[in-house]
């Protein structure tokens, strides 16, 4: 310890952290009382701190091929060689990406995860993985992109910021690089040139200190955290897309404004850097996620916005003899004791003009590296040019489709977004890909593009059915309804099945499998029949809520019928099914499930009672757990319906359990967070 320049300091007690930190946390109870003691307990029971913090790097990965591949694969390499206590959890639903952590052989500490929100192309959703990462049960949480090389001075920097009293958030900037010649070697710890020899460290910072190069990308903002019990942050993250715009900034920003964490620039710290590529998310996705600027997402989640990206003012970890300490640039201060009380550096800094030559030596060249997070864009909100997405329903349908060319169609007012995205969380649980969405509304459209749905608009839709009581029985309930219709017939005409759901429907199994097993000609419903016993096919008891109709030209010919019989009615569509395909009273039915349309033959089969029970049957929806007792009599679906008015609809259904999304952070509820108590009210 003979460069600790201790002489001039004053305070005894402080004295001992600049020599090590075994007494680190004796010295702050000291001078510190709010410190609970347990951490001293456990500074003490591992007095050699031989054992760092245990540390998960999420990244979002790209597919492992080509290029990109490569690039990745030496990245993670990079990071498993740093340390033992280093895991991995790459946010991917790619197969290659699986193959790529399997090749680590198993109990590995590289993993998949594919259980957050992605659009449905793919993308994953940055709001998603930064709650997934502080969902983490390590100490240390890192978020970086799946391209960025990390070196030890890496885990040095966390090793020290792990030593905090005090909840902290760091970031640091990565370096761009046109080239990086080396290579890691086999055991991942020791990179080597073109020559097969080892490079040494010191060279490999002298060729480092060249490569940097100013950028603009916020992906290459590394951000680490210690998982302690305040946020990072005050408010929701917005269900930003990942990749596109300046997401980690934003987070950054909300940080520093909230105050809840010591946040600082540990830029000068951690030697990472990326060699420069270029965006590979899908163009098609790129091109319109860039118009998805701040002012569109301000429209749907109010407030917070960007501010510019300049962080002179933050506290910057810097590195001296060997020994960390804070200091702030646009001051010319250095805190030479290491330490944040609280978040108040007050009486722990010393000026230019004390007497730590050595001190001010080392920040005098940190500073003039002038390295800088963020860029100078200042203006990051966007023109609001409406939200497209550039698929006309052929190719959306062609692109969702599965392998029996069969969809499943939802329709959807704004005012069933959560309805709607409950509905479609649900889906995703079960691995159900195959929807689409409807958008009855400009509203619903925007916000289904902001959740990375695939969704088209109704054209002929009428416009002004965003109404909170578009329920049963009113008005507005007999246009949407009647929308429907048309739009299944459209979709049967382009040579596709059709599964029909209400966004009410809560699906416990998949039912496809079991309704494509009817075949071509017949059309397939729920019924709205409450009784237990009986015809389930009486006059007006087929529900429109749930059906599949399957592409032939019989049910066409059928459809069109329908569509023709609701549009001349004062009704909704649903008496029209009825009337036009089982007959006025019910004339054409054959038996007490089944009905055959004279003119087009099409059959009408209506679905067991028990397996697809509308929200009358059997009172399912007050039973004490519904989700058991449906479960106990074979059900594949549950329909919410039988209840009058929006909000006690959600009400039944969010009490009930069968709620898969989390209004307050605007994410799909998943086994990683089901322990929280869902916020929907
Ligand atoms: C650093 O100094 C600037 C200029 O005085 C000041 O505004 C800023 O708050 C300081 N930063 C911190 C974290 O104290
Ligand atoms: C950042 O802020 C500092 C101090 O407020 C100012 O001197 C500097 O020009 C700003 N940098 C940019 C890129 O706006
Ligand atoms: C930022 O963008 C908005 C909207 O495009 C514009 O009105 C404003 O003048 C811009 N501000 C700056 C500083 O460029
Ligand atoms: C596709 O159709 C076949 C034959 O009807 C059926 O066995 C299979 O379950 C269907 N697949 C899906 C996903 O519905
Ligand atoms: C539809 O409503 C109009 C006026 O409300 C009424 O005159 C007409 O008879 C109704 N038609 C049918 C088929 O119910
Ligand atoms: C349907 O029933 C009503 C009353 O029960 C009767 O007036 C009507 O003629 C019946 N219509 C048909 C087509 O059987
Ligand atoms: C419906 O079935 C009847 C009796 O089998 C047959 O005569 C008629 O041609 C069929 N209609 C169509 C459109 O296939
Ligand atoms: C309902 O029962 C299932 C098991 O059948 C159980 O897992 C679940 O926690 C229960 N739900 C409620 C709300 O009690």
């Amino acid at each position: 310890m003979v460069n600790c320049q201790l002489k001039a300091l004053k305070i005894g007690l402080l004295m001992v952290w600049l020599c090590g930190f075994v007494l680190i946390s004796i010295s702050f109870y000291a001078s510190n009382q709010m410190l609970p003691p347990s951490s001293i307990k456990e500074q003490i029971k591992n007095p050699s701190n031989s054992v760092g913090p245990t540390v998960t790097i999420f990244a979002a990965a790209r597919p492992f091929i080509g290029l990109i591949g490569s690039r990745q694969s030496l990245a993670v390499r990079s990071w498993l060689g740093l340390s033992q206590d280093i895991r991995v959890i790459l946010f991917s639903q790619d197969p290659s990406v699986f193959s790529f952590a399997d090749s680590f052989g198993p109990d590995s500490r590289v993993s998949v995860e594919p259980h957050i929100d992605y659009t449905f192309l793919g993308t994953p959703f940055f709001h998603s993985m930064v709650a997934r990462a502080q969902a983490s049960d390590s100490d240390i949480s890192v978020l970086l992109d799946s391209e960025t090389i990390l070196f030890p001075d890496f885990i040095s920097t966390l090793n020290y910021a792990h030593k905090l009293d005090h909840d902290w958030l760091l970031f640091a900037s990565s370096r761009s690089m046109l080239d990086f010649p080396f290579q890691l070697d086999v055991d991942g710890q020791h990179w080597i040139g073109v020559n097969g020899q080892r490079i040494k460290t010191k060279k490999l910072q002298e060729f480092l200190s060249h490569g940097w190069r100013e950028h603009c990308d916020d992906k290459k903002v590394i951000m680490a955290w210690n998982n302690g019990d305040i946020p990072l942050h005050n408010g929701a993250l917005p269900p930003f897309l990942y990749g596109k715009g300046f997401h980690n900034i934003w987070v950054i920003n909300e940080a520093l404004s909230s105050n809840f964490r010591f946040v600082f620039d540990a830029s000068f710290t951690i030697s990472s850097f990326f060699v420069n590529s270029l965006d590979l998310y899908p163009k098609i996705e790129a091109r319109n996620w860039e118009n998805v600027g701040n002012s569109h997402l301000r429209a749907f989640y109010g407030s917070l916005f960007f501010r510019e990206a300049n962080y002179s003012t933050v506290i910057k970890l810097f590195e001296c003899t060997g020994h960390y300490h804070f200091g702030n640039t646009t001051e010319n201060i250095v805190f030479p004791f290491g330490s944040v009380k609280g978040l108040s550096f007050n009486g722990l800094e010393v000026r230019r003009f004390s007497n730590h030559k050595k001190l001010f030596g080392c920040f005098d060249k940190i500073k003039s590296l002038g390295k800088k997070v963020g860029c100078s864009r200042k203006n990051q909100s966007m023109s609001l040019e409406p939200l497209v997405l550039p698929f006309s329903l052929e190719i959306l349908l062609s692109m969702r489709a599965d392998h029996n060319k069969t969809i499943v169609l939802a329709v959807a007012g704004y005012s069933y977004k959560d309805m709607l995205m409950s509905w479609v969380c649900r889906l995703h649980h079960l691995q159900v890909s195959n929807f689409v969405v409807c958008a009855l509304d400009d509203d619903i459209y925007d916000f289904c593009v902001l959740q990375g749905l695939p969704v088209f608009r109704d054209r002929l839709a009428p416009r002004d059915i965003s109404y909170d009581d578009c329920h049963f029985g009113t008005n507005c309930f007999q246009r949407v309804t009647k929308v429907k219709s048309r739009v299944v017939l459209e979709i049967l005409k382009l040579g596709y099945n059709v599964l029909m759901s209400d966004v009410d429907v809560y699906w416990f199994k998949n039912p496809l499998p079991l309704l494509t097993t009817f075949g071509p000609a017949v059309f397939v419903a729920q019924s709205d029949e409450y009784k237990i016993t009986g015809p389930i096919n009486l006059p007006r008891r087929l529900n429109s809520g749930f059906y599949y109709a399957h592409s032939d030209s019989t049910t066409v010919a059928a459809f069109k019928k329908v569509v023709k019989h609701a549009s001349l009615s004062n009704l909704s569509e649903q008496p029209s099914f009825y009337d036009t395909l089982c007959g006025l009273n019910g004339s054409y039915r054959l038996n007490d499930d089944t009905c055959q349309e004279p003119e087009t033959n099409l059959t009408v089969h209506f679905l067991d009672r028990n397996l697809f029970p509308n929200g009358a049957y059997r009172d399912l929806w007050d039973s004490s757990n519904v989700s058991s007792t449906c479960t106990s009599i074979g059900c594949f679906v549950l329909h919410n319906n039988w209840i009058s008015g929006r909000q006690k609809k959600l009400e039944r259904q969010v009490s009930s359990g069968l709620w898969e999304y989390d209004t307050s952070t605007r994410m799909c509820l998943q086994s990683w967070q089901r322990s929280k108590p869902i916020s929907y009210f």
